[in-house]
């Protein structure tokens, strides 16, 4: 079989530090053929170093060189890129958040559907060895029905200083739709994406606006922060179970805290690190996990799981309808946040 011809568009951060290096472990099944970004100097950087024939500065110009494509720009260009890329007959791994918008992620949906290519969203922690074992544990039934749920996307002063996360208008939002997102959506897969009844949000943007903030994650301008450094949702689904959700770039707390749990009715687990509890002769038992490797890239399983579904021989892990109910959760907790009202699915 020939390799699968990929193109990458936006060739900045997130595409060269993740993307890139997984595809070219795939180079039995893949040829990285072109490269796109509206900065030359880097488009033309990163074909040099990553010896890619062809670069531009236009998207469309992809297309004729490719079989399928990964986009990694700011996100408001998500929809529009994907869309294009699927009615020019080209298959889309598209980065985090989908889009914008809901309706932004139908209209993707309708392109994918219409051409009968792939549309896959990247949210690579579903393919972490702690996330496919958690999903495993609950398919099997080790911890009975989920029931109540908790979603923590939380870093200490880690505001990203580069690109434009902090651009309302090219973003879409902060914490919430750049960093929450993942953890929503890993809590709605572990629980089976079951529908949603009614969302309550709260969103704030006061602490980066502190001239002497202490970042991580290099520097940025308070004065043009325009987006949210913390959100906390409450989310009730149609089942009865509930999710309760915080996310923060800039949390004034002791640690990050990354991970999601379940409790279910007989038993329950976290998934960073991996913690199963069980009940068992009327006690509560916990269980861990001992791994080969601590050190593993998401991003190759999921490039595997990409390469594959392209080929009609696997069915994408991300399904472009969940991802569109991790964006309408989000935008439910924007409204809710705005209104100081719950929003209600029903
Ligand atoms: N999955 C993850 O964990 C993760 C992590 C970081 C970023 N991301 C996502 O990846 C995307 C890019 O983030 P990043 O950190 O790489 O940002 P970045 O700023 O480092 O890179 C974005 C690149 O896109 C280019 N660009 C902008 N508009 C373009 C257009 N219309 N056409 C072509 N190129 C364009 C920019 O010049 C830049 O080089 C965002 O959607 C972000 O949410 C995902």
């Amino acid at each position: 079989m020939e390799k699968l011809r990929m193109g990458f568009i936006g060739a900045g951060g997130i595409a060269v530090s993740r993307h890139l290096p997984a595809f070219q472990l795939l180079n039995d099944h893949v040829e990285i053929t072109a490269v796109c970004d509206v900065n030359e100097e880097r488009a033309q950087t990163v074909a040099n170093d990553h010896s890619i024939s062809f670069y531009t500065t236009k998207y469309e110009e992809v297309f004729q060189h490719v079989d399928a494509v990964t986009i990694c720009t700011p996100n408001k260009f998500h929809a529009e890129i994907s869309i294009a890329a699927l009615n020019a007959g080209v298959h889309v791994l598209c980065e985090k958040p989908m889009a914008l918008t809901s309706q932004e992620c139908e209209e993707m949906i309708e392109a994918s559907k219409k051409a009968d290519k792939i549309l896959m969203i990247a949210y690579h922690y579903r393919y972490s060895k702690e996330a496919r074992a958690a999903k495993r544990f609950i398919d099997e039934g080790e911890i009975g029905r989920p029931l109540v749920s908790r979603a923590q996307a939380i870093r200490r002063r880690k505001v990203p200083g580069w690109g434009v996360f902090t651009n309302k208008e090219l973003q879409g939002g902060g914490s919430l739709i750049d960093f929450g997102c993942h953890f929503l959506d890993l809590a709605l897969h572990l629980m089976e994406f079951p529908e949603i009844a009614e969302v309550s949000g709260a969103t704030y943007n006061e602490l980066s606006r502190q001239a002497d903030i202490v970042n991580q994650w290099g520097t940025f301008d308070p004065s043009t922060f325009e987006v949210d450094d913390h959100a906390t949702a409450f989310i009730k689904f149609k089942d009865g179970a509930t999710l309760l959700f915080e996310t923060s770039w800039a949390a004034n707390l002791a640690d990050d805290q990354e991970t999601v749990s379940v409790s279910g009715t007989n038993g329950g687990l976290d998934v960073y690190p991996l913690k199963l509890y069980q009940s068992k002769y009327g006690m509560l038992l916990d269980q861990s996990a001992y791994w080969i490797s601590d050190d593993e890239n998401p991003g190759i399983p999921q490039a595997a799981n990409f390469v594959e579904s392209c080929r009609g021989r696997q069915t994408p892990l991300v399904k472009p309808e969940e991802a569109m109910m991790v964006s309408k959760i989000i935008e439910a907790i924007y409204k809710s946040s705005e209104t100081g009202k719950a929003i209600s699915f029903n």
